[in-house]
């Protein structure tokens, strides 16, 4: 089958599905009765939790239908990307789509004829923030009628979300979701021929879409993803929903992309996944892991590999023994945990247990002694205890991390942790996160005071935000740099002292000319 006749079915599909239409026209209200005689393909999150058996489906014949070819002519595209990395590639991938049908890129959303908000899922302020957005596009799409505006990401994928878009922003023009992206071309047009909505989500496993094209933010550092999707189904959060099943790209795909970006000069990449230690397992003809492929992705020419995020379970002895190879495999290692308590853990489906992250780390220290390590936490999960939060506090002390994500926990509609009852109160949460936050701040300002006098290597980006005479840069593990050097040194990466150590970054000077370092 190939890709329009894979579409055209599942259109089909749900188009003789009339009981499932009829139980979402319901929850929603006769008004929107109109979409459901379009094809209107709306998000269910029932569906999406589903994992089959199916193998993935590999497609590589991604083309611009000629139909499309010059779309964009005279036209200009602006996307504004919320939540992951995951979502800033897609972003990247969108923009790809869009120069390729002709349309140029703008900074501001005054002078776009088409707006993109690619959006994140993953906590309630998250989302609100696209709502408040769209509020304010509301005066915009009014002075510009011919304007497009679309929702995509990973909102789209909830049925609350495109219900609440009907009915409170009904000047939205399409909505698309995370396993669609390929579809831009098809979803434009009919956005510009549709006078209504064009809504088109699918909530099924996923497949792999490969040669797609990429317009890549800047050209130091480059995102590649090497799986999609995620089959944890930790019980707080909607990624599964919304990304679909975890399945890898192959490794000949990923190692040819990686040589390409080298050859262009790229100095530093990022392997993406939502969990990349399960990155091979869905391979049914061999035994891969990440391990492997980083093992692979050593060999080739380029200054920096970084991978994000790893999931703790999956961390196995393989990719460490790998990751202690050094060189351009770079020892910062980010490794949430979510929380110091065996009991919160073991309710949020972590399937680790205070003990074995602790092993974890240790045997990390044994092997990378000079490895730095950060986490994301998770406080006020429901009927979380006072001891269970100190148990967060003290593990963080003893792992001793270079800084952390912190967050109160987002009750998301649709996974397990949304029905449970919750006993803390808000303000309770509150002050947890402060305490958090400044145990993070203490330990993160004695971790960056050990580099004052120290020389490290900085990947220069570029000029300092607020100081157009300062260039700034990150270091192996991560810590941003500002210091005085020739602009020559953009894209280069550099020695320098650090001369001093500030609450979130450290000042420095070069110490000698750019020099490569591998
Ligand atoms: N795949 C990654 C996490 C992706 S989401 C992993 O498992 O490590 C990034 C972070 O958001 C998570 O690590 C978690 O700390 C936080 N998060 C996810 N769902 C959340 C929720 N419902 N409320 C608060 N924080 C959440
Ligand atoms: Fe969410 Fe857990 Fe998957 Fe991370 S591993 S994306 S926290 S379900
Ligand atoms: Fe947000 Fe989706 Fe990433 S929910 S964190 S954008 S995978």
């Amino acid at each position: 089958m190939n890709e329009q006749q894979r579409i055209d079915s599942q259109k089909v599909t749900v188009a003789d599905n009339s009981a499932d239409k009829k139980s979402v026209s319901e929850k929603t209200s006769a008004d929107f009765a109109k979409y459901f005689e379009k094809t209107y393909q709306p998000p269910s999150l029932k569906d999406a939790k589903k994992r089959g058996k199916e193998e993935v489906q590999y497609h590589n014949d991604f083309k611009i239908p000629e139909q499309f070819k010059g779309m964009g002519q005279g036209r200009k595209f602006y996307i504004r990307t919320y939540g992951c990395q995951m979502n800033e590639h897609d972003t990247e991938v969108m923009a790809g789509i869009f120069m390729a049908l002709g349309y140029e890129p703008t900074d501001g959303v005054e002078d776009a004829n088409v707006i993109l908000l690619n959006t994140c899922a993953i906590r309630e302020n998250a989302e609100n923030k696209v709502f408040g957005e769209l509020g304010h596009l509301k005066a915009l799409k009014k002075e510009k009628p011919d304007l497009l505006l679309g929702v995509c990401g990973c909102m789209s994928q909830e049925e609350s979300v495109v219900n609440r878009i009907l009915k409170v922003h009904p000047f939205v023009d399409m909505i698309f979701g995370t396993h669609n992206i390929h579809r831009l071309p098809n979803i434009l047009s009919e956005a510009y021929l549709s006078k209504e909505m064009v809504i088109e989500v699918w909530s099924k496993e996923g497949d792999v879409i490969e040669n797609l094209p990429k317009i890549r933010k800047g050209n130091i550092k480059a995102w590649v993803n090497i799986m999609y999707g995620c089959d944890k189904f930790c019980t707080y959060c909607i990624v599964p929903y919304t990304r679909g099943k975890e399945r890898s790209r192959r490794p000949e795909e990923i190692i040819h992309e990686v040589r390409q970006l080298a050859a262009q000069g790229y100095k530093e990449i990022t392997l993406l996944g939502q969990n990349v230690n399960a990155y091979g397992k869905d391979f049914e003809d061999m035994n891969y892991g990440l391990g492997d492929l980083m093992d692979e992705i050593h060999k080739i020419d380029i200054p920096r590999i970084r991978f994000t995020t790893s999931h703790p379970r999956d961390f196995d002895d393989r990719l460490i023994e790998v990751l202690a190879k050094g060189g351009n495999l770079l020892d910062h290692i980010h490794l949430p945990v979510q929380s110091g308590s065996s009991e919160v853990l073991k309710i949020m489906a972590r399937k680790y247990t205070r003990e074995r992250y602790l092993e974890l780390v240790q045997k990390i220290k044994t092997a990378i002694p000079n490895a730095s390590l950060t986490t994301d936490i998770i406080v006020g999960f429901p009927n979380e205890t006072d001891e269970q939060f100190e148990e967060t506090l003290s593990l963080y002390r003893e792992v001793e991390f270079d800084s952390a994500y912190t967050f109160i926990y987002s009750p998301r509609e649709g996974t397990p942790a949304a029905k449970m009852k919750d006993n803390v109160p808000m303000e309770v949460k509150k002050e947890r996160l402060q305490r958090l936050n400044a145990l993070v701040n203490e330990i993160s300002a004695k971790k960056l005071k050990e580099y004052e006098g120290k020389i490290v290597n900085v990947l220069v980006e570029g000029e300092s935000k607020n100081n157009p005479d300062v260039l700034a840069g990150y270091t192996e593990k991560s810590k941003l740099v500002n210091f005085r050097g020739p602009k020559s040194a953009v894209g280069q990466i550099v020695k320098v002292k650090i001369i001093k150590a500030k609450t979130w970054t450290l000042d420095g000077e070069m110490v000698e000319e750019a020099v490569e370092v591998i």
